[in-house]
């Protein structure tokens, strides 16, 4: 199923600059699809090199890949120097890179906690420190929340948390771009069918989870990348009086 497709062959994007975090898989590749479609310049990362070059393939000669771990300091530091020297300045910014894990909360263990909450909420905070300064004024950045940060989800306690966190880091960080006029939201995916859970979990517990999100969805199925990446071109270019706010695409699974 592909959404969003109007904006196949159109040039909504031609020149704009555009880092995308976690850019060769999923989310982030159908958002960066969707803008080196539209005529942007992507910047993609990601920390396997043949997912990056496979990524590459898809989007063609607009884009670059960066090997690069949103989970590590010295990386992400490394990122905004080579965003400065091909770029120089960054139109939109999708902080995308994230994992999950599930666990009951009296068997998470430590490295877990630590592991979520380094790649998706201190990588997450770091990279947008690390990159802000290249945003050109009137720019938008979007971070990747989910809508588990607004639910008590069995065996999800760390990754939801750590959504959590990114979700109100949303607010203080559109509160101090303001001056720059940089924006700063979020997009909130419910269940969306990238293969993350099936690479996350043994196949019989990631095929019962995917049927119970089916089945519990008010619309009864799975969202598709497309689907959010629509969402992160309006609030990364359309979306030019909000801040500080989150867009779920969820099937109404947080509203309703
Ligand atoms: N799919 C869903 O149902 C869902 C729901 C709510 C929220 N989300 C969020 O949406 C975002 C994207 O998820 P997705 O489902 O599209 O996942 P995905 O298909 O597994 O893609 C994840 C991307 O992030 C990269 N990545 C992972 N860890 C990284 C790290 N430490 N540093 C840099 N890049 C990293 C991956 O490449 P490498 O593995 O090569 O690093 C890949 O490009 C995540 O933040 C996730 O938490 C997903």
């Amino acid at each position: 199923m592909r959404v969003g497709s109007s904006l196949e062959g159109m040039t909504t994007y031609e020149g704009k600059k555009i880092v995308i975090t976690g850019g060769s898989s999923g989310i982030g590749l159908a958002a960066a699809r969707l803008f080196a479609d539209g005529g942007a310049h992507v910047l993609i990362t990601g920390r396997t090199q043949a997912g990056l070059d496979a990524a590459l393939e898809q989007l063609g000669d607009r884009a670059v890949a960066v090997r690069s771990d949103a989970a590590s300091l010295p990386d992400t530091k490394a990122l905004a120097g080579t965003v400065r020297e091909r770029f120089g300045e960054v139109d939109a910014l999708f902080v995308n890179a994230g994992a999950t894990a599930s666990a009951p909360f009296d068997a998470t263990t430590e490295e877990m906690y630590d592991a979520l909450f380094d790649i998706n909420t201190k990588g997450a905070y770091f990279t947008v420190q690390a990159l802000a300064p290249l945003m050109r004024e009137g720019g938008g950045v979007v971070l990747t929340t989910s809508v588990v940060n607004v639910l008590g989800v069995d065996a999800l306690s760390v990754y939801s948390a750590s959504k959590a966190a990114l979700r109100s880091m949303t607010r203080s960080l559109a509160r101090e771009l303001l001056p720059r006029k940089v924006r700063v939201n979020a997009v909130s995916p419910g269940p969306i069918d990238t293969g993350i859970l099936d690479r996350s979990f043994p196949a019989d517990v990631a095929e019962t989870m995917k049927e119970t999100y089916r089945s519990t969805n008010p619309m009864r199925r799975v969202g598709v990348s497309e689907e959010v990446a629509a969402a992160v071109a309006y609030l990364a270019f359309g979306a030019t009086f909000s801040t500080g706010t989150e867009f779920p695409v969820d099937g109404g699974a947080s509203q309703l």
